[in-house]
């Protein structure tokens, strides 16, 4: 079956969105089996398109995030996921209080460390920030993107 993968942001609007939209165009061009998701921790943006910075910031690479809408984390995705991604400690935090058993635990993930081992790096809120901060957030979860996809290739 294919690999399931929930990447996880606090607002839902931003970084998870990317990460999101830049794998499912990785999978449509790579004909990978792998399908993917993402949800905020909080419930501030739910229903909600991705931030107009980052939609832009990703459509000048050629990736399209405008068709997602934002939902918030729920204890479901710990069944419904093979691997939850958190783009930080505090995601990493509100989500694994979610967990019941050590099996959904093990499920979460710092998404950087497929780029970066061990490191539980986090990819910086760009929100408060400029549109260089955008820009940087999507070099950075590109080529984390990659990584990703070399490792879960690797493993099959
Ligand atoms: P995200 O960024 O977690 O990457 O979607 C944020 C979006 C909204 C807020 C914070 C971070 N906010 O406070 O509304």
């Amino acid at each position: 079956m294919a690999k399931r993968i929930l990447m996880v942001c606090l607002g839902n609007i931003c970084r998870s969105p990317l990460a999101d939209g830049l794998l499912l165009r990785k999978i449509k061009e790579q004909n990978l089996d792998l399908t993917v998701d993402s949800a905020g921790t909080a419930n501030y943006h739910i229903g909600k398109a991705p931030d107009l910075r980052m939609i832009q910031t990703a459509a000048k690479h050629g990736t399209s995030l405008d068709f997602l809408r934002a939902r918030q984390f729920t204890s479901k995705d710990f069944q419904n996921f093979d691997h939850i991604l958190v783009m930080d400690q505090s995601n990493y935090n509100d989500v694994t209080k979610l967990a019941q058993h050590d099996t959904e635990r093990q499920k979460v993930e710092y998404f950087l460390d497929y780029l970066y081992p061990n490191q539980k790096a986090a990819v910086p809120d760009p929100y408060y920030g400029s549109l260089k901060d955008f820009e940087e957030v999507y070099q950075l979860v590109d080529k984390a993107t990659d990584a990703l996809i070399q490792k879960l290739i690797n493993e099959h």
